[in-house]
């Protein structure tokens, strides 16, 4: 057969194979043995050296234009064939059928409590601040009244990096990088992650704080008691009474520590079971230690001799646990759902 007829007999045939191709795959498989790299046309063409050579260019004409008709053709049949798929699949479609309810997500007990906690704050005036959570020595340690050697390091497992950078073990740095940064009066709240060497029942490498810093002229501890008592007030119900214990920081002097009554049991110690878990049958539950700003940390940041302030710092995961009633902290960081989608905004 001549080259010419071969590429009429090309398109005759490809039509009439079209026709019969009942699905969208075998319609690709008969356009790639017409048309493809090594299908029939190139095979055709291979033997245009046959030709005279002023016959050449008709049949390069004439193979351009089996290609464009074949490629319409198959187009066309394909469209349908995909047209015919898609109705067929809508008559399959019940539009009685109840959707599908998207999974909600829900905001993690820490998170709500922060945020509880913050809208408190924020309420008294105070900014919400924030720092590193690779922190240097000097802020995590030494500008907090803390130089090298102090016993009071030990009391908080460091997890160091390199030299002096280590994971800060509470959110006071922040104290020392406000008051850098701002100029009294002032008053801030940093909450924020916080790391420990140390894994039990009751402690998670890995936790939350909150810290709070108040200076100006004349801030005495009858602010920090207001202030605080109003904060117990706020997250734990008007009832909650609010006891202050002397206590040591080396960055705050005097110190405290701030129990409140325990939120279980009413403050009796005791529960219908017996004496209650949460307090330990005291009636008492401690949610933060604070106090008067040591002199020696105004000196660290070249504050005035004359400003005075107090400062707080609070445990996230603590303050939840009390404020729930749950007794387990390792649920904090189960990632238990039938755990977490417990709590709502309150
Ligand atoms: N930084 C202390 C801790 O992690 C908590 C604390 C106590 C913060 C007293 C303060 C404070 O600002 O005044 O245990």
């Amino acid at each position: 057969m001549d080259l010419l007829t071969a590429l009429d007999a090309l398109f005759v045939e490809f039509e009439q194979a079209l026709a019969g191709a009942a699905s969208l795959e075998s319609l690709e498989a008969l356009r790639v043995d017409a048309l493809g790299r090594k299908g029939r046309l190139a095979r055709i063409m291979s033997r245009l050296p046959e030709l005279a050579a002023q016959a050449r260019p008709a049949a390069g004409q004439k193979a351009n234009s089996v290609k464009e008709r074949c490629t319409a053709l198959f187009e066309e049949r394909a469209n349908a064939l995909l047209a015919a798929r898609e109705s067929a699949a809508l008559k399959r479609f019940d539009p009685t059928l109840p959707g599908r309810t998207p999974w909600r997500g829900s905001l993690h007990p820490t998170t709500l409590i922060t945020e509880e906690i913050c809208a408190v704050f924020t309420a008294m005036g105070f900014d919400i601040v924030s720092g590193p959570e690779v922190e240097h020595d000097y802020y995590n340690f030494e500008a907090l009244n803390m130089p090298a050697a102090h016993p009071a390091r030990d009391m908080q497992d460091t997890l160091y990096i390199t030299g002096q950078m280590l994971l800060r073990t509470h959110t006071s740095p922040v104290q020392v990088r406000s008051m850098l940064v701002r100029r009294p009066p002032l008053s801030v709240i940093a909450p924020g992650k916080v790391y420990r060497r140390d894994s039990d029942v009751t402690h998670t490498p890995m936790f939350h704080q909150i810290e709070g810093l108040v200076v100006g002229n004349l801030i005495n501890f009858a602010h920090l008691r207001g202030t605080l008592t109003t904060f117990v007030c706020a997250v734990f119900g008007s009832r909650t009474k609010v006891r202050f214990r002397p206590s040591f920081f080396p960055f705050t002097e005097p110190s405290a520590e701030v129990d409140i009554s325990c939120s279980l049991c009413g403050g009796t110690g005791h529960v219908a079971g017996g004496p209650c878990r949460v307090c330990k049958a005291t009636g008492w539950v401690e949610i933060l230690g604070c106090g008067m700003v040591d002199p020696t940390v105004f000196a660290a940041v070249d504050y005035p001799d004359s400003v005075s302030g107090f400062a707080f710092g609070m445990g996230v995961e603590r303050v939840a646990m009390i404020r729930y009633g749950i007794n387990d902290l390792r649920m904090f960081f189960e990632n238990d759902t039938r755990f977490l989608t417990q709590f709502v905004r309150g």
